[in-house]
This record gives structure tokens, sequence and C-alpha cells, in this order.
């Protein structure tokens, strides 16, 4: 199978290039999109980047055989499943960004609408799922060999964890959030009893009939304590003492923005890490406006999605929402923070809501969104891709600077004809503009620190690197964590702008020495490995990993 898949993806390769070539790259291009694989095996709607540049990605596995067989030969008896009580596919794969493969993987129970982190160490932690999978947990440790998969941990949860977010915590344990009818948050490993805490809020911000509250969006505050939005509000969380520390005003207008009424959210770049009290904003994008589901469920009537963001200044002593128009109403988009602190928009839909069957009119172009900018000059849309990217897609963000898009499949099988939005079971790559060949000269290229080089906290860090063309001061150094994103939301997004940028020039070659500061704790950032960037005039270089301990 993995000799066929590089066979198929050789073949479409090929054709990519001659795709390229045909666009005329100009200062009035937005970006380029190119579809880098037309069959991974099984849809991506749940997708994890690791520090070895391969992507792990599962779907779900009570629906029936997926496009890929499961290693050696193996067969899955399965009586929970919908399709075929026998099973002999893989519904995990792992793709390999440089090489452009898959190899398939073994799960063994459903790993469906979970969630999941990535540990300090580097290994994947996955948790919940639903039926037989909805109690487990699940680690992948990465390797180069091709021989690491999946371990599972039974009653690795004490709840059934169904749509429940996941925070990684500066401990290297995970908190994990909420869930269907689960108005609780506990943590894995489990930790002396109970492992369970009540959380209210999720109780309070569930619509009966509708929810609007699951996938709740988790930011670690720069204080340590947990930012929770869910439906149309937040709270700020000691998760140690369970005491909720802050609550901020409902978001303007009231609509919901989590699932099934799916907006999304980031915190966006962190920067001035050495002051005493860093300014922590999140932006909260689009969503259905109340009611949407039961339309749509009950009635087929498909509501327009919200064109809305709000943003907000979570340490504020009196936090107020700043309302903002979007290009596109959008419902189900993913934001994804790109290396030099701007927001991707992208996938989604304009009218209905998530869930199956619910959404409609794909929103194919993707909208950029510039932070640093003044209100109403904010946003630009880009160019628009031609596969729809409705319910169950998502968006990570790779180390070289493009967004790998995958997934797609609003249906409860995989349904290739006969449906709206049929199965989707390719990868595109979005390069935003930085990635255009007329950048090329400003670029830079980290020569070092090496990649996997250790570094530690509150020191400081010389970056070597060069560029060809013009450098203009500040360059910016930034930090970036690999999400785990499904349904919308990418879990432990985080870029981290690092502080007391010295550049030197070395010699007359056009190498450059720049020394920032590292984060002072793990709270601004917790342990693990990120993708380091250098930014000369918003074009980042490639990232490289480096490990933070
Ligand atoms: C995947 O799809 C192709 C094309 O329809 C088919 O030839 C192949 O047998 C399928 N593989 C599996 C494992 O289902
Ligand atoms: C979707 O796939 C399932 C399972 O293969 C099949 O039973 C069902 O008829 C399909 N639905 C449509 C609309 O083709």
């Amino acid at each position: 199978m993995a000799a066929r898949a590089t066979f198929i993806f050789y073949a479409l390769f090929l054709t990519s290039i001659q795709l390229l070539l045909t666009y005329h790259v100009s200062s009035a291009a937005r970006g380029l999109w190119k579809y880098i694989a037309p069959n991974v095996g099984i849809s991506a709607m749940h997708m994890q980047l690791l520090h070895n540049d391969r992507v792990v990605m599962y779907d779900r596995t009570n629906f029936g055989p997926s496009n890929i067989s499961l290693p050696n030969g193996n067969c899955r008896d399965n009586p929970n499943d919908i399709v075929s009580k026998r099973d002999c596919t893989a519904h995990s794969i792992e793709y390999d960004v440089a090489m452009n493969t898959v190899r398939p993987l073994t799960v063994q129970s459903n790993t469906w609408c979970s969630s999941g982190s990535v540990r300090p160490d580097g290994v994947l932690v996955q948790t919940g799922g639903d039926r037989d999978g909805e109690l487990k947990a699940r680690t992948f440790s990465p390797c180069d060999n091709n021989q690491c998969d999946w371990v599972e941990i039974n009653n690795g949860l004490t709840k059934r964890r169904w749509y429940a977010s996941n925070h990684i915590l500066p401990d290297g344990k995970q908190i994990v959030i909420g869930g269907q009818a689960q108005f609780n948050y506990e943590f894995f490993p489990k930790t002396t009893n109970p492992n369970v805490v009540a959380l209210p809020f999720l109780a309070e911000t569930h619509d009966q009939g509708q929810e609007n509250n699951l996938y709740p969006f988790v930011f670690m505050n720069t204080d340590g304590n947990l930012f929770i939005f869910a439906n149309n509000k937040a709270i700020l969380l000691d998760y140690v003492k369970n005491t909720v520390v802050k609550t901020f005003p409902a978001i303007p207008g009231g609509d919901p923005r989590n699932y099934p009424s799916t907006g999304s959210a980031v915190l966006l770049p962190l920067k001035n890490l050495e002051a005493d009290q860093i300014e922590t904003e999140v932006l909260v994008c689009g969503g259905a406006p109340k009611g949407s589901y039961n339309l749509a469920f009950r009635k087929k009537t498909f509501v327009e999605a919200l064109d809305t963001c709000a943003r907000i200044k979570i340490n504020d002593a009196n936090p107020q929402w700043t309302v903002e128009n979007m290009p596109h109403a959008r419902v189900m988009g993913d934001m994804i923070l790109l290396p030099n602190g701007d927001v991707l928009i992208i996938n989604g839909g304009s009218f209905g809501t998530a869930a199956w069957e619910l959404g409609r009119e794909p929103v194919l172009a993707p909208d950029l969104y510039h932070p640093e900018n003044p209100v109403n000059s904010r946003f630009e849309s880009l160019r628009p891709t031609t596969i729809p990217r409705m319910y169950h897609s998502a968006a990570i963000l790779l180390r070289d600077g493009r967004v790998l898009v995958g997934g797609s499949n609003p249906h409860a099988f995989y349904n290739f004809t006969g449906v709206l939005f049929p199965t989707e079971l390719s990868l595109e790559a979005f390069s935003p503009v930085y990635l255009q060949r007329e950048f090329s000269d400003l670029r830079p290229k980290i020569i070092s620190p090496k990649p996997q080089s250790t570094i530690k906290y509150g020191m400081n860090l010389k970056l070597k690197f060069t560029v060809t063309g013009e450098v203009t001061t500040p360059v910016k150094v930034t930090l970036v964590f690999p999400t785990f994103t499904t349904h919308s939301f990418a879990m432990n997004q985080r870029v981290l702008v690092l502080d007391n940028v010295k550049l030197t020039r070395k010699g007359k070659s056009p190498t450059y020495e720049v020394q920032v500061r590292t984060p002072k704790s793990a709270n601004i950032a917790w342990p693990g490995y990120y993708m380091i960037f250098v930014v000369n005039q918003n074009i980042p270089s490639e990232g490289v990993w480096v490990r933070l301990q």
C-alpha cells in the first residue's frame, strides 16, 4: 500500500508542478493552493504535527472500511461497526511531509470526535472518543523507522470525553474539559482523587437541545490560569484550586460560537514577554446565529453564518469585547496562527451549522487577519481553493510555513457519490503570500540552532541566519507550538514573539546573528518541542524544531 501510495503521490506531484507553472506569481496573487495528495486513505478529521515532521491523522473506527489497509494484513473484529463487523482497513495514518507518503496506523477503538496534546517529550497523547473509545487515552511516540504505532490505555479517563477539549499543562499533564453531557474536567494521567472536578460554567452555557458549548476554546493565560470560552461567554479558571478567578462579559450579540454553531478562536501572538503583566488577547471568529442548529436540523432551513470576530484583552481590569467584520460569513472555519503572527481563517461554509449534513455554501477563499493593523484594515481575502472543506475538515501549520488542509466528511459514512459534499480523502497545502518567489530574497534561512536543539527558560539565545536581500530591523523571532486540530479548533495553539532582539551582521557574507530572550516561565510557554522562526519584513524563515525545557 505504501509503495502504491508513493506512486500515486508522485504522479500527482508532477501534475501539481505543471499546475504551479501555469500560475503567474505576482503581487496580486494571494497565496497558492497545491493539491498534494488525492487520497490518503482516511478523512483527516483530526491532525497533529510531530517534531519529526510527520502528521498523525485519524477519523473514526465504526463507520465501515476506509481506503487504506491495516499494516501487516491485520484485521479487526468490530461488533460496533455500523457497516461491517470485521474491518481490515486503517482509520489512522502517519503522513510524512517531506516524502509526501502515508503509512497506516492501528487504532483498536473509536477515536471519533476526540482531543489531544503533545507532551514535553514529544509524545502525542490523545484522549477520548466514542463508544468503545470514550474512556481511552492513546499515545503515539514519533519514530523515523516507521515502526511506531498507537498504544491504547484502557480507562485512561474517568468520564466519557466526546467533543471535549484538551490542553497541555506546564507540568506535562493534560486537562480534558467538557464533552457531551460532561460539565466537568479531569486530568490525564489521572491525579489523586477526585480526578473529576465539576465545572458549572459548562452547565450554564449548555443550550438545551443544541448544546453550543462543545469543544470549548481553551487557552492558557500567562498567569497559568485557563481561559475557557463556551457558547457566548468565557471565564478564567484556576484549575488547581478549582475557582473561577474572572468572568468575562458575553460576546456582543450573544450568538453562540462553539459546536454545533462552530466558530473558532485563537490566542493572539504573545509579545513583550519580560513585562510583569503580559497583554493577552483572544480572538473569536465566526459561528452561527442562535437557533441555527435547530432550524437546520428540524426544518432544513440554513441560516447565514456569523461574519463577526470579537477580540478581548483578558488581563484588563475591565475586559470588553471589540467586534470586527470579516470578509466572509463563516461557520466551521479553522483559525491558524502563522509564524509571522498573522491569523489565517480557512475552511468551512457560510450557511447552516456543524453536524451531519447541516452546512451549506462552502467558503473557498481563506481570509487573513493582521492583528497589528488598525481596526478596519486588518482583513484581506486570499486565493480560493476548489475543494469544499466542510464538517470534519482540519488545517494545521507545517514547519515550512504552509498550511496543510484535509478532511471534510459531513456524513455518517464514507460517502463519495450521491451526496452534497462527498467524503474527502485528499490533502491540499495552502502557501500564504510570504512563500511566493518574489519574497525569496527577504526570506531568512536559519543556520543555528540546529534542529532538535534544547533551549532553556530565561536564557539569551543566539540564532544565526542568512538573508540574501535586505534585512530591516526589528527582525522578529517566534516560537510556535504544533496544534492538535479537529472540529475547527486548534488546541494548544501558541505563538510567542521573543523579546530583546539584538541584530548583528557577521562579516561581509549575508550572515546575521540575532539574540533573543527565551520565555521565563512554563506558564508563558509550557515545556516541549516548538518550531522557531526568524521573520524579516513579515517573511518567515522555515522553522527549526527546538525543545524548550
Ligand atoms: C482504495 O480505492 C481504490 C480506488 O477506488 C481501490 O482500487 C482500492 O482497492 C481501495 N483500497 C482499499 C484498501 O480500500
Ligand atoms: C453512504 O454510505 C453508506 C455505507 O456505505 C450507505 O449505506 C449509504 O447508502 C450511503 N449514502 C448515500 C447517500 O449514498
